[in-house]
């Protein structure tokens, strides 16, 4: 399985903090957010990662991840979103790149406290289809939220006044093959985006969307609030299993002086 970061758009609700960076060079505490999504590809055991990017500071991403050598990678890959046409159109992009296999997206202001190397086993075993993580939370109204009955999920809402239920789907995702032809099939939405819950409402539709729930912490940085929160939890976590294996600043040389 393959593994992709989305790290497109142009991150218009941080702004003035992303007029002159991207979003996704923002710092999470002590790492660059864009770290914590590629490490949650890498602990999952997947080693070939795509880099969606866009904007104006693209070149800044192959400065700070260069092949990946801090994350134990032989090298990474990169493409390019013109605008910002959604998060499906930005998955769009890695079709070359996924070559018919098995991908695993992670939206790449999405960090987690621990990992999802089950959900990612789980799909390696599974025939063909999509796989989604749910979350339960207070603010559904913000994100893509599951509709389930009798244990089934029969459908999913982007962003809904009235959730149907208080399970989000996180930004993480498992695709098969099949995920390049339903992008083709979008429309854009009433924001004009192309949007990942109607991909994954095809899969429903198909009969071949499975789901997991997620253990330990979840959120999204992608509004002064939510950033704020992600600083907060990756400060106060501690040595958790992420923050653990994340590449840790150089040592300090002797006579060095820490700063
Ligand atoms: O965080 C989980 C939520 O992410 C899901 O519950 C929602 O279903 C999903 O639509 C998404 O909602 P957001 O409104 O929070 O997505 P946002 O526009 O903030 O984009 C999230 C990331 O996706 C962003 O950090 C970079 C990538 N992206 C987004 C857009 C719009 C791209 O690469 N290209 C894009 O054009």
């Amino acid at each position: 399985m393959k593994g992709v970061v989305l790290a497109g758009g142009l991150g218009s609700r941080l702004s003035p903090l992303t007029k002159v960076t991207n979003k996704h060079l923002l710092p999470i505490y002590d790492k660059p957010m864009i770290y914590y999504p590629i490490q949650t590809l890498v602990n999952a055991g997947i080693k070939e990662i795509l880099i969606v990017t866009g904007g104006k500071n693209a070149g800044d991403f192959l400065r700070l991840l260069g092949n990946g050598r801090e994350f134990r990678l032989q090298h990474v890959n990169y493409t390019y979103q013109e605008g910002e046409g959604g998060i499906a159109q930005a998955l769009g992009l890695a079709e070359f790149f996924a070559d018919g296999e098995k991908i695993c997206v992670v939206l790449g202001d999405n960090i987690i406290e621990t990992n999802v190397c089950k959900a990612a086993d789980d799909f390696r075993k599974q025939r063909a289809g999509a796989k989604i993580i749910l979350k339960q939370v207070t603010d559904a109204e913000r994100f893509g939220v599951v509709e389930i009955q009798c244990g089934r999920i029969i459908g999913i809402e982007e962003k809904p006044k009235a959730p149907k239920s208080n399970l989000a789907v996180i930004g993480i995702y498992f695709y098969d093959a099949s995920v390049f032809e339903k992008i083709k099939r979008l429309k854009p939405s009433g924001r004009g985006e192309l949007e990942i819950t109607d991909v994954n409402n095809f899969y429903i539709q198909e009969g071949s969307l499975t789901h997991e729930t997620l253990d330990g912490w979840w959120t999204d940085a992608g509004t002064f609030e939510s950033l704020l929160r992600a600083n907060n939890l990756v400060a106060s976590t501690g040595a958790n299993q992420l923050r653990a294996s994340l590449p840790s600043a150089a040592p300090v040389a002797v006579g060095e002086k820490s700063r």
